[in-house]
């Protein structure tokens, strides 16, 4: 998809995103790109509608960006119960809504925010829906640093290929806001995302991952057809 048709999706269903919220609703923040059209399509009703809400982000750079737009910022400590979240995703598998996250290196904070949150809403633009998870994305793993090779070594043996995340320059590993490490481990197609989740979590010096397993109520998809919605058949 051409990266300019690839903005419009993106900032289209960051419209539809930031529409669900209303003034007095305590928000999660999601991280990455498309997410980033959310904030900053809530940048725009907070300035000419007078939308007033509580927004507690999933990272530095959606804090900065949401601090930018004069969006009033809190956190889980302040506000352990918020109304919504709403973030992107790098797959998303059609049916269960399960998904993968953390591509963009936030998805600790993306699931802790996530699960303090009573609705989940998900935004992408169509490439990321799949048959299955793990067709294009790896899972990433976020570990703590410290003998992070002995970690890499227990994910080996439940059958992952991992490839130490770097930062984009290549100089030296990449740092999440918790300062941790990211391994991003492909394990093929997932034909079992609630057991492989369990499995890895199951790991010393892990601290989550990136599979993110039903606690998605709705996402919203922008495409070719214009934007179609997917919710969690009850
Ligand atoms: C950030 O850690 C991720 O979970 C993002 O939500 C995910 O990578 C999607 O990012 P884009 O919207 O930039 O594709």
């Amino acid at each position: 998809m051409p990266t300019d048709q690839m903005e419009v999706y993106k900032k289209e269903v960051g419209d539809v995103g930031a529409s669900l919220i209303q003034s007095g609703m305590k928000v999660g923040l999601g991280s990455g790109s498309t997410a980033a059209c959310v904030v900053r399509s809530l940048g725009r009703r907070w300035k000419e509608e007078g939308l007033r809400f509580i927004g507690v982000p999933t990272s530095n750079a959606t804090a900065q960006l949401a601090e930018s737009l004069g969006i009033t910022l809190s956190t889980l400590a302040e506000y352990p119960e918020l109304d919504i979240a709403i973030d992107g995703a790098d797959e998303v598998e059609k049916g269960s809504l399960n998904l993968i996250k953390g591509l963009g290196g936030a998805l600790l904070r993306e699931k802790i925010v996530r699960y303090a949150a009573k609705r989940f809403i998900v935004v992408v633009d169509e490439s990321k829906i799949v048959d299955q998870l793990g067709d294009h994305t790896p899972i990433p793993v976020e570990v703590t640093p410290f003998a992070w090779q002995a970690t890499a070594k227990h994910l080996e043996k439940i059958g992952a290929k991992i490839s130490p995340r770097k930062n984009k320059d290549n100089s030296d590993f990449y740092i999440t806001d918790g300062k941790n490490m990211i391994l991003d481990c492909n394990f093929g197609i997932i034909s079992d995302p609630v057991k492989l989740d369990q499995k890895i979590n199951a790991i010393v010096g892990v601290m989550e991952n990136g599979l993110f397993t039903h606690c998605t109520d709705e996402v919203l998809i922008a495409g070719h057809n214009g934007l179609s919605r997917m919710q969690k058949s009850s």
